[in-house]
């Protein structure tokens, strides 16, 4: 049994680096055409290049016309969009007494609206084919909560909320809407990390390690093939055990 996306289109947000990098690369490995997008257009253009069978686009994802312009130019360059990952998510932690409107603007914006607008935005060529994916990442923080992640969390639990709602409302039209939240994933930010931190994050987690961006990427792969032709609406925390 082999995961073969031969003739699927599919955008991935945030896919210059980090999880959303891997994905874009996983996806280009079961045949997919990817649509490779960051805020920066060479950058983008760079990572496809290196991915290769991937295009690069450039987006702020937090401007809504931002949005649907980027799946309109997606469509024209690649086809119409069968598999839609929004990835892209940012943090702007602080304690809630601290936390500032804009920090819970920016990150309800970028994390949560800018998932609407590009569902919304592919679901009309999606309803056509009878066919779709989307797949939203969140994080477990949007099911168990997180000191200082107010808006974070919120973002990532608004996620789930309107995955949900959209596998309900386009269930007919074969269109599948799933969530993945990752626990702690090894990135650039806990390869900063001292080898101290890393270890007492460890022992949290029955798996005894830190996830690969490679562990994101491959039940997002199986997600957006036909082995999960009868799964929608489901959260998949993929965090090594930490929480159940
Ligand atoms: P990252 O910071 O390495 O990459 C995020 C990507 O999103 C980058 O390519 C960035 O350019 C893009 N991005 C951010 N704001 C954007 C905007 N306004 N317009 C266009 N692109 C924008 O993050 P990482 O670690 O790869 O995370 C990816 C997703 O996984 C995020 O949604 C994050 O919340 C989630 N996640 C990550 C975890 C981790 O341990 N790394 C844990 C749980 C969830």
């Amino acid at each position: 049994m082999k995961i073969d996306l031969t003739g699927k289109v599919a955008l991935v947000t945030g896919s210059t680096r980090g999880i959303g990098r891997e994905i874009a690369h996983a996806l280009v490995g079961c045949g997919a055409k990817v649509a490779v997008v960051g805020r920066d257009q060479a950058k983008a253009e760079a990572v496809a290049a290196e991915i290769g069978g991937a295009a690069g686009f450039a987006c702020d994802i937090g401007v809504p016309t931002e949005v649907v312009a980027l799946v309109e130019g997606v469509e024209k360059a690649l086809g119409s969009c069968d598999i839609l990952v929004n990835n892209a998510g940012i943090t702007r932690d602080n304690l809630m007494l601290r936390m500032k409107d804009e920090d819970w603007d920016a990150v309800l914006e970028t994390n949560l609206r800018s998932a609407f607008i590009a569902i919304r935005t592919v679901q009309r060529g999606m309803m056509k084919r009878r066919w779709g994916r989307i797949i939203n990442i969140a994080s477990v923080v949007g099911l168990i909560g997180n000191k200082g992640q107010a808006n974070y969390a919120a973002s990532k639990a608004g996620l789930i909320g309107l995955s949900k709602s959209v596998a309900k409302e386009l269930a007919s039209r074969n269109i599948l809407c799933n969530v993945v939240a990752p626990g702690f994933i090894k990135t650039d930010m806990t390869d900063a990390m001292s080898e101290e931190a890393v270890k007492a994050l460890a022992e949290q987690i029955p798996l005894g390690r830190l996830g690969s961006t490679a562990d994101i990427a491959g039940v997002v792969a199986f997600l957006a093939s036909e082995h999960a032709s009868y799964v929608t609406g489901q959260v998949f925390t993929v965090d090594g055990g930490m929480v159940m």
